[in-house]
């Protein structure tokens, strides 16, 4: 089993090490196109191994793809981050060209490979991929959901006091501010959230998600990674794994929700074919309302992308 991970920045290199801690992988290509720093990146990793008792083996290459060749999962982390100030949208042609030409170079050498997109902005990112890779949708996953959804888990864990792990939630929408969380589908081991926290304190929190990925740029001057890159090694794991496992991801819609030619976060089952399933929940006027808002900001986006082929 091999995964390339293009990028070997701060989300790069940390999912590389989180999946090497996992040991579910065989083999990890990290590129970048930093000359000698993913070698080095591989090289720091490689040697937490003995410490750590991980057999994956790890190489680092500075843009040389024929190294990725036959990966089953490509993480595509390269680009530039955000810095204060600066919104995700700000990245989006320079991101877009970066996407368009690592997609372009991976693909010729992993033509079954399922495709992670983390680079921002997310959700155009990830259409980026799939427009230039022509592959089917089910393998052209976007990650913000389950960083979103594990941001709100943690606020309400500190509010509630109690372990982050027992809070259950779901996510829809664009990363960004017109992320849609849902009250409705949010519990604490089964419990719905109702019975802990009113929906105005509730509210208070999903604002606070909302500017979580802020808050952090604010306080580091560049954008998070710890947690970005435990949602995409528990993105690899469940494909690797086959588990089936339904998270919110950034797919592409063809008419789920009523919404179509974008990509958004919604309920997906991952498993080894990628995206298996996409999860319709009844949503109420309300919720459709935000949806609908959300998916309409991710396509004004879409309609400000250059030429970037
Ligand atoms: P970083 O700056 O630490 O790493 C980016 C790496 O990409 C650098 O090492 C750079 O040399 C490399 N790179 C740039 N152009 C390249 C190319 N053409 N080919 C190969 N490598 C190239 O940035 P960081 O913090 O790792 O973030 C990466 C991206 O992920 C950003 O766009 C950031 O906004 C996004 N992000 C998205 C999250 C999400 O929830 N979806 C969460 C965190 C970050
Ligand atoms: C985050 O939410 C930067 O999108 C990234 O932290």
């Amino acid at each position: 089993m091999k995964v390339t991970i293009i990028g070997a920045g701060n989300v790069g290199a940390s999912c590389a090490s989180l999946l090497a801690e996992k040991d579910i992988v065989n083999e990890i290509v990290l590129l970048d196109i930093r000359d000698k720093f993913a070698e080095g990146k591989s090289l720091d990793i490689s040697q937490m191994f003995p410490i750590i008792g991980s057999n994956t083996h790890i190489i680092g290459k500075t843009n040389d793809y024929s190294k990725s060749k036959n990966s089953e999962v490509i993480i595509i982390t390269c680009g530039i981050p955000r810095k204060p100030g600066m919104s995700r949208d700000d990245l989006v042609n320079t991101n877009a060209k970066i996407i368009h030409s690592v997609t372009k170079e991976s693909i010729h050498f992993s033509p079954k490979a399922k495709f992670i997109i983390v680079s921002n902005p997310l959700d155009v990112m990830s259409y980026v991929t799939y427009l230039t890779a022509k592959v089917d949708s089910s393998r052209v996953i976007g990650m913000a959901g389950i960083l979103d959804s594990a941001r709100y888990r943690y606020f309400l864990s500190e509010e509630l006091n109690c372990s982050p792990h027992d809070i259950q939630t779901l996510l829809l929408g664009g990363h960004g501010d017109t992320m849609v969380p849902l009250y409705r589908y949010t519990s604490i081991s089964g419990i719905p959230i109702m019975e802990f926290i009113s929906k105005e304190k509730n509210q208070i929190i999903i604002e606070k998600t909302k500017k979580g990925g802020e808050q952090i740029i604010n306080l580091l001057g560049t954008s998070a990674w710890m947690a970005p890159s435990a949602s995409v090694a528990q993105m690899v794991e469940a494909i690797i794994k086959d588990s089936k496992r339904i998270l919110s991801c950034s797919v592409f819609l063809k008419g789920e929700y009523d919404l179509k030619d974008v990509y958004l976060g919604v309920p997906v089952m991952l498993g080894k074919s990628g995206i298996e399933k996409i999860i319709e929940l009844k949503l109420n006027q309300e919720e459709k309302n935000l949806l609908k808002k959300s998916a309409n900001h991710v396509k004004n986006m879409i309609k400000k992308l250059e030429n970037f082929h």
